[in-house]
């Protein structure tokens, strides 16, 4: 399972980056926000700074949702840097632009999934990835993992070449049950990513072995 990370802050993705783990990043406008990023220049800056800290698909949200306007901010988007991938809502127009984009072989990540149905639909348009929102189905009391696991078999069925892209990751286990089911990517924040190294068991026994050492070695 490919690991990214759902942030625009710079510091995030280059220690994420450090740990020789990464293989992309996704942002989305409340995230680019969240960083204080604003205004048109600043925010397509930005995108090439985070591109050049990752050699890998770098998700980049269109704000338009017509088809004429997404497909116009993707192209300018994609044309800023090779890894970018043009993030698109699933809305009817989203998929008509999925589609454009396709046949130009530009990469799309198909966001707001949270049916299969919808997960189905960005497949056949030719979308690259999809992020089904697992964190925000569990929120409101649905099972996100289910999604998941339906969309899988929905792809495997059909052998769609649509990735899935688990987004909405808030914590270690979302990652492991992610690749459990055989989601291809997760998108989550640099927490859950380093939680997954954490084991009391581990910090233990590797006092224990410093210890013995130190008495060994005195
Ligand atoms: O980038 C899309 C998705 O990962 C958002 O996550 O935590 O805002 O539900 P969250």
């Amino acid at each position: 399972m490919k690991f990214f990370i759902d942030t625009a802050n710079l510091q995030e993705i280059q220690e994420a980056n450090d740990m020789g783990i990464l293989d992309g990043v996704t942002t989305n406008p409340s995230l680019m926000a969240k960083e204080g990023i604003t205004g048109l220049n600043n925010i397509l800056n930005h995108y090439v700074k985070i591109c050049e800290i990752v050699d890998g698909p770098v998700s980049a949200e269109v704000i338009a949702t017509d088809f004429e306007g997404m497909v116009r901010e993707g192209e300018v988007l994609y044309d800023l840097h090779p890894n970018i991938v043009v993030k698109i809502p699933m809305i009817t127009e989203g998929i008509k632009a999925i589609r454009t984009f396709s046949q130009k072989n530009i990469p799309t990540n198909c966001t707001l999934i949270f049916s299969s149905g919808q997960a189905l639909l960005a497949a056949k348009a030719g979308a690259t990835y999809i992020s089904p929102f697992l964190g925000r189905l569990d929120d409101v009391s649905s099972d996100g993992l289910a999604l998941i696991s339906e969309i899988r078999t929905i792809y495997d069925n059909y052998a769609f070449n649509t990735q899935i892209l688990a987004a909405s990751v808030r914590h270690p286990m979302h990652i492991v049950h992610c690749a459990s089911i055989g989601a291809d990517v997760m998108t989550g924040p640099l927490s859950a990513i380093k939680a997954l190294a954490k084991h009391p068991l581990t910090d233990i026994g590797l006092q224990q072995f410093l210890a013995d050492h130190a008495k060994g070695n005195s």
